[in-house]
């Protein structure tokens, strides 16, 4: 596996490649490496020659308030995971190769952004859209790949290449789960046993609203009342939002459908925790 800090090396393997003819998947990462991102890499080996996994921590993407100083950092445990992963390249930039002093032209996301996860971390996604626009332009891959965890930033990504014609495919893997239905995430790394035992709130609530959706209750403030009574069933869980949306603008439905999001949002303590659930689709 290449290891790459700047953007000239990358250039140079990029266009090696190019030669080469084969096609690259890129999976962007703020690293702290999971199971959950390996299976993207995993996707990534399928839908492509070569795999570019990029590890940055963002901090555009982070409010003043939130948690990028202590957001978790572990380089060289992320090399070994992603080496014996079968990454082919790893690109993990300094800050200053992102944004050079002076940088200050920015992606901003519209509407669709501003919902949600945009509305209660302002200014959220367009650091996202930002360093993933900067990260396709550097890495040029054909597809990139994403977890649905993060289901409202994928979303906004497809959108981000569709309204820009940006070359690249946009691949969504399945989000990974704890045995126990507890989504994989960096964060889970904050809370204590206690606090991991209030997550679990979130996919129970999934869990008992898709109960209720396949038994025949379509209409979404009736699976809201259900996602609401479930998780105020764990008393040290603080909802953000409870989201029942269209798949392409992140509005509210009345109906819920095949294909319509529910999407969660809750606090531990200081720790954010987010899930969702598209109808119709499989929950362990
Ligand atoms: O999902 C993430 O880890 C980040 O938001 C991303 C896409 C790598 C951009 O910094």
């Amino acid at each position: 596996m290449l290891f790459c800090s700047d953007i000239p090396p990358l250039r140079a393997w990029r266009a090696q490649v190019r030669r080469a003819s084969q096609r690259v998947a890129l999976v962007p990462t703020m690293g702290a490496l999971h199971q959950g991102h390996l299976a993207l890499v995993g996707l990534a080996r399928q839908l492509a020659d070569r795999v570019v996994l990029s590890v940055f921590v963002n901090p555009l993407q982070f409010g003043p308030a939130e948690d990028l100083a202590r957001y978790p950092r572990d380089l060289d445990r992320d090399r070994r995971l992603a080496d014996e992963s079968g990454v082919d390249l790893l690109f993990a930039p300094a800050e200053e190769a992102m944004y050079p002093p002076g940088s200050e032209i920015r992606v901003h996301g519209g509407a669709t952004a501003a919902r949600w996860e945009g509305a209660v971390r302002p200014g959220h996604f367009d650091g996202v859209l930002t360093v993933v626009t900067k990260l396709f332009h550097l890495v040029e891959p054909e597809v990139a790949v994403f977890g649905q965890k993060d289901i409202q930033q994928a979303t906004l990504i497809r959108r981000l290449a569709r309204d820009f014609d940006l070359p690249v495919a946009i691949a969504v893997g399945p989000t990974v789960r704890e045995a126990d239905g507890l989504a994989l995430s960096s964060r889970n790394a904050y809370l204590s046993p206690a606090g991991r035992r209030e997550g679990l709130g979130l996919i129970q609530a999934l869990r008992a609203a898709a109960r209720r959706w396949s038994e025949g209750e379509h209409r979404a403030d009736r699976l809201a009342a259900v996602l609401q009574e479930t998780l105020a069933g764990f008393p040290g869980l603080t909802p953000d939002y409870i989201a029942i949306v269209d798949p392409e603008r992140f509005e509210p439905v009345t109906e819920a459908r095949v294909g319509t999001i529910v999407a969660l949002a809750a606090r531990v303590g200081s720790t954010r925790l987010i899930d969702n659930h598209i109808l119709g689709t499989e929950l362990p």
